[in-house]
């Protein structure tokens, strides 16, 4: 099933997510949706904060950026509970990023090169991996989310003057979209 997307601003992409346990009610529902919603949206990534679920569960699959890089082919991978240790040795490299919760938004990230990741798959195995180069960012990206923070949180100052008026536009829902979104309830008026 397509779930709307929610969007900055709304409290879900800022509160806590718990870790799931094995008889987590409707872990495969959950998963097979962000699958859907992310193809749908064209997005690499998504977390499951963002279709309002505050659990620990991320999909990604980049294969779609293999032309570009060969390394990413067939690249896909669903996450639970995982947990990213940078490599404070590796270096910092900046990159663009954007992400399907701030939508039009596009901002170089600095993020460590490499990073190892420990995680379980959808099956329930655990996994433990060095990863490098464009995954690892991607996967920094979405473990972000379950730690209630966006691409956004780690730009300078200065760029995030720039981008004040659209992020607060989207704050007050006044954005377009492709796909289904929800945005922050609106203040009630007193
Ligand atoms: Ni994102």
């Amino acid at each position: 099933m397509i779930l709307p997307i929610y969007i900055y601003g709304h409290p879900v992409l800022r509160a806590a997510n718990a870790e799931v346990t094995p008889d987590y009610p409707g872990l495969h529902d959950l998963i097979n949706n962000l699958k859907e919603t992310m193809y749908n949206s064209e997005g690499i990534g998504i977390a499951a904060p963002q279709v309002g679920v505050n659990t620990k569960v991320v999909y990604i699959d980049v294969d779609v950026l293999a032309e570009d890089m060969p390394e990413l082919k067939d690249c896909r991978l669903t996450l639970i509970n995982p947990v990213v240790t940078v490599d404070e040795t590796a270096p910092i490299v900046s990159r663009e990023e954007g992400c399907l919760s701030v939508p039009g938004i596009h901002e170089n990230v600095r993020r460590h090169e490499k990073i190892h990741l420990h995680w379980t798959d959808e099956n329930w195995q655990e996994h433990d991996q060095d990863i490098e180069g464009y995954l690892a960012r991607v996967v920094q990206h979405e473990c972000d989310h379950l730690d209630q923070k966006l691409f956004i949180d780690h730009i300078s100052p200065i760029r995030k003057q720039l981008i004040r008026s659209k992020l607060n536009n989207m704050v007050k829902g006044n954005i377009r979209c492709d796909y289904r979104i929800k945005v922050a309830p609106r203040n009630r008026k007193r």
